[in-house]
């Protein structure tokens, strides 16, 4: 595959669309050149109470991001109220169970308006108050939407908890957040086995004095807990309040939620989102990245746990009065055509994944795609990870039939939605790239002393203007906003990824150069695996790297050291691996762990993972100077204990 490998916009995305590449260059231009003028033209899109009048008014350095500063609005509003008269009576959310046997629910715009407002009536019996944070633990069902939204409309700010991670995992976002209510439900359902969301919420709550009320949705049915003056079934709550409730009007600049990720070091951190600017990215990428149509169905197999389900699940689609389709299962159950027998099904016309289910799916071979009908299909999306050329083609081939665009879209929770990505109707695609900036986005290459680098190059990936979806702290620790983003690259924001540009101004994201993993697409940081690791009483020390994956796109490689005395056995891994899933979550399970005496460190007790990483990925030819090491007879140790594995 070289760079000239190019696949024309296909005539299916030009027609009706609603940007070509004129239009795309056109409006480009406008957003660097009259980025003020560019934003009025957009502000339209929202329903303000309140007309900003201010558009950017942001620094790098120092860092203080404001957008739409003196609007009014609540996010609420643009997802239901403004369609009830137009499309009132349309469905909003389409929701497909787990298991293909159950049946499918779907609620229109007017009933989910209904269920937003009564929940937002029950948080407020609760005493929830504009500003509160608000945990959400939910499986992939409406209820996590109305959740969202109804934190939304009291002006809460809410805080999802993936419903794969731990009660530790929970706890610790509960605490850093302060968060005085939790929103989950009984048990949600992936791939046949339940998921017992409330026993860990009730784990998590035990080291969670301040959590004054816990509101459980019942799904499974099966039964569990309830606390006494803590815990209120939804099902009863709802029938005692009206389904009218006036939203909270917010700044712009008022938070809307929280979403914690993993970077390079220390715990997750809490990425704080606003009212106005997200809403405005959210709704703008959806309808020009997706292109989409009146009356479509999109589905985003993402959960609603990550910044994927938020903004393109929930916020982007339904501010555009679109079908939003929620997926509680998995690719894989109860066989590997679920994707495929579900779109044909509800007739799915915008399909985005990721890179990591491709890959699984493409190792199944063609049959279980072509035995469904997908000819309601239109686009094709990826997100979360670099697509590799292979499974590039394979989407294009298998499932588009070479006749659907597929939109590679780079991003990140930080970013709030899309930042680089073709537009199907307008950017030539290169099967691997992620071809070119957004409105309003400025991507340039750096070297390690933040030169810009110039023309054809690869470097170090930061974005030197702001944009409305842009992070604007993270929550309770301003100074560590400044210290991840700003300051390895001064008056810049560094994203943490490399990229390279081709001699057609085309991206090509190249992964993380930080201490971040990316499995599956989900990401998890070194130090939060490495400390799980060192939890375990026997541990003296971990070292986390990433190696490749075929299907995970990176696996996850630990080096730990036991305690002086302490035997390195098969059971001491399996208890590791145990430890890291009750610290953070299955999906941080390290794929190998390498028992070691000792770690290759400088003189000065640094260790030294560039070469940690070499031994992972068994690439032993050429690990560079090994000199600084203390004691370089330790390389050969983990070489040799590397090929015994
Ligand atoms: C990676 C997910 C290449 C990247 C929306 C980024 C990608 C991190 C792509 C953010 C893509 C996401 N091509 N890499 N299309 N999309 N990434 O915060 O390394 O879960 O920094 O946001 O995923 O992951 P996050």
């Amino acid at each position: 595959m070289t760079d000239e490998t190019r696949i024309a916009v296909p005539a299916t995305a030009k027609a009706g669309t609603h940007c070509d590449l004129a239009g795309y260059e056109a409006l480009y231009a406008q957003s660097m050149e009259n980025p003020d003028g560019f934003w009025r033209d957009q502000i339209g899109r929202l329903d303000w109470v309140k007309t900003p009048t201010v558009m950017g008014n942001w620094s790098y350095d120092p860092v203080d991001i404001k957008w739409f500063e003196d609007g009014v609005l609540n996010a609420s509003t643009q997802c239901l109220d403004r369609h009830l008269a137009t499309r009132g009576d349309q469905t909003a959310i389409i929701w497909e169970a787990d298991s293909p046997d159950a049946p499918s629910r779907t609620l229109t715009y007017r009933e989910l308006h209904g269920e937003v407002c009564r929940m937002a009536n029950v948080l407020k019996g609760m005493g929830v108050t504009k500003g509160d944070r608000v945990t959400i633990y939910m499986p992939m069902i409406p209820e996590a939407a109305t959740a969202m939204l109804a934190c939304a409309r009291v002006g809460a700010v809410h805080s999802v908890v993936f419903g794969g991670f731990s009660p530790d995992a929970i706890s610790g976002r509960i605490q850093d957040a302060d968060c005085r209510f939790v929103i989950t439900a009984d048990a949600g359902a992936r791939g046949g086995r339940p998921v017992p969301l409330k026993v860990n919420v009730d784990k998590a709550l035990e080291s969670c004095p301040g959590v004054t009320g816990v509101l459980v949705v019942r799904h499974d049915g099966k039964p569990v807990a309830m606390a006494d003056g803590r815990d209120v079934w939804w099902h009863e709550a709802r029938e005692t309040v009206p389904a009218h409730c006036a939203p909270e009007p917010m700044g712009a600049e008022d938070p809307l939620f929280i979403l914690y990720t993993s970077g390079s070091t220390g715990k997750p951190k809490g990425v704080l989102h606003t009212t106005g600017g997200y809403m405005l990215w959210a709704n703008l990428t959806f309808h020009y990245v997706f292109d989409y149509r009146e009356g479509e169905i999109h589905w985003c197999t993402a959960d609603v746990g990550w910044v994927t389900g938020h903004s393109y699940i929930v916020y982007g689609p339904l501010s555009q009065g679109a079908t939003t389709l929620m997926f509680e299962g998995i690719p894989n159950y109860p066989d590997v055509s679920r994707f495929w027998q579900v779109i044909e099904k509800h007739k799915v016309n915008i399909f985005y994944t990721a890179p990591t289910a491709l890959r699984a799916l493409m190792r199944e071979g063609e049959a279980p795609v072509k035995k469904h009908d997908r000819s309601s299909l239109r686009l094709l999306g990826s997100v979360g990870e670099p697509i590799n050329p292979e499974a590039w083609l394979w989407y294009w081939r298998t499932v588009g039939d070479e006749k659907l665009p597929i939109i590679d879209t780079w991003w990140q929770t930080e970013t709030g939605g899309v930042l680089i990505s073709s537009l199907p109707g307008a950017i030539d695609m290169k099967p691997g790239s992620a071809t070119k900036p957004f409105f309003g986005v400025c991507p340039e290459l750096v070297d390690a002393e933040g030169q810009f680098i110039e023309g054809p190059a690869s470097g170090n990936l930061v974005l030197t203007r702001s944009w409305p979806g842009q992070m604007r702290t993270v929550y309770g620790d301003h100074e560590r906003f400044v210290q991840t983003y700003f300051s390895t690259y001064k008056g810049m924001y560094f994203t943490g990824d490399g990229a390279r540009r081709d001699e057609d101004g085309y991206w090509w994201i190249t992964g993380r150069v930080d201490d971040v993993i990316n499995v599956s697409g989900h990401r998890l940081g070194t130090a939060e695996i490495e400390s799980a690791l060192v939890a375990h009483p026997d541990v003296a020390e971990a070292a986390v790297v990433a190696v490749p994956h075929d299907i995970k796109g990176q696996g996850i490689y630990a080096y730990v050291t036991p305690n002086m005395g302490v035997e390195a056995t098969e059971d001491m891994v399996k208890e590791l691996k145990f430890c890291v899933r009750e610290h953070i979550s299955p999906i941080a399970t390290p794929d190998f762990i390498h028992l070691t005496p000792a770690l290759p460190k400088t003189r000065s007790g640094k260790i030294m993972r560039r070469i940690l990483r070499k031994i992972a990925e068994n690439d032993t030819s050429n690990l560079g100077d090994i000199s600084t090491l203390a004691d370089p007879s330790v390389v050969q140790a983990l070489i040799e204990g590397r090929k015994n594995r």
